[in-house]
């Protein structure tokens, strides 16, 4: 049986990137895989939250994978700061990753960007933590979406340089995951690449009906098409991107045909795609609502859950202690 891990960020709720992007596969996966899901919030850590947001937002987003179908009596749902071994292992990680390689990560570069004021060391690392996740459970398999494709790049760089170093066949390579042939970006509604809580252009797993329908209906677009097959916008092709995952094939090839033909109305495109968001985004929305007001079932959740990945984290550090050279 095949071991997995995957993780999202506390940043609050889950948006369709995330759910389409990871947690359907995590739901898929469940069944046929030993499983380890957990809530990123040492990764939070790196834009400095209040103590009250670390919790209350670590909490949602159990309450969110439970709404989206795990169960955790099959697989291990658990926070990462329940699990203080994955330090350890980063710690291991880091003596062996090199500045030049993290600062060229992407990821890294785009923070830079967007909090020139905070470049601490913990965004500098964050992929030598994030592959201490991986590793810790010595995974084959991680569900994510494109943008974490070069993470798990330099994850299976740091297992072999690892491997080499101590002379050992410790670490398999874990190869990123997706029950599509490629791995998935959803798109943001404001004609971006990339659907981001940080971007501001998201829709939410938990955003009420007439919520989702204001967003969708300002959506941006473009003046429509004037000649038939014309290549489309990639405003128009974001909205056609999320049409792909959330409505039935017949509506996307019903305006797929519009647009071909120069016939599409963008008002009843997207009032379609508010629906089918809506439909799509409801059950989840109750589930979660209905959670939210079962605290001790969630504490147990987070306890048996930090029980479980503890257990396999020690086991994991006690051999790799040993294989470095230290008292197990
Ligand atoms: P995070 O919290 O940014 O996102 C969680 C998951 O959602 C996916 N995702 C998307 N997929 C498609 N389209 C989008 N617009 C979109 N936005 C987000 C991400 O690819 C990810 O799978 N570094 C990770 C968290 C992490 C992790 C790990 C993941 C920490 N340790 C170990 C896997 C294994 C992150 O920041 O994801």
């Amino acid at each position: 049986m095949e071991t997995v891990v995957s993780g999202i960020r506390s940043t609050g709720n889950l948006h369709l990137g995330n759910y389409f992007g990871a947690l359907k596969n995590f739901v898929k996966m469940q069944y046929e895989n030993r499983c380890f899901f957990f809530i990123a919030d040492y990764h939070a850590l790196t834009t400095h939250p209040t103590a009250e947001n670390i919790k209350t937002n670590a909490r949602q987003v159990i309450i969110e994978y439970l709404a989206a179908g795990l169960d955790p009596e099959i697989a291990t749902l658990y926070l990462q700061s329940d699990v203080p071994e994955v330090l350890e292992l980063y710690l291991f990680l880091n003596m062996n990753a090199y500045l030049g390689e993290l600062q060229r990560c992407t990821s890294f570069k785009d923070k830079v960007r967007q909090q020139p004021e905070n470049v601490n060391a913990g965004l500098l690392t964050y992929p030598t933590l994030m592959a201490a996740d991986i590793l810790i459970h010595k995974a084959h398999k991680v569900p994510v979406g494109k943008d974490q494709e070069q993470h798990l790049e330099m994850t299976r760089m740091f297992a072999s340089r690892f491997n080499r170093l101590y002379k050992t066949d410790y670490f398999t390579e874990p190869q990123a995951y997706n029950f599509g042939e490629n791995l998935i970006k959803i798109p943001g509604l404001d004609g971006s690449m990339k659907m981001g809580k940080s971007e501001g252009n998201a829709i939410y797993l938990i955003d009420s009906p007439e919520i989702i329908r204001k967003k969708v209906m300002k959506a941006k677009t473009d003046a429509g098409p004037t000649q038939p097959n014309q290549t489309k916008s990639q405003e128009i092709q974001n909205l056609f991107t999320i049409m792909q995952q959330v409505s039935d094939k017949n509506t996307l090839h019903f305006f797929e045909q519009a647009y071909a033909d120069t016939s599409i109305r963008y008002g009843d495109f997207k009032k379609q795609l508010a629906d089918d968001i809506i439909a799509f985004c409801n059950p989840l929305r109750e589930r979660i609502l209905d959670l939210s007001e079962k605290n001790s079932y969630i504490d147990e959740v987070i306890e048996h859950g930090a029980e479980k990945a503890r257990q396999n984290a020690r086991n994991t550090i006690s051999e790799i202690r040993e294989i470095i050279g230290f008292r197990k």
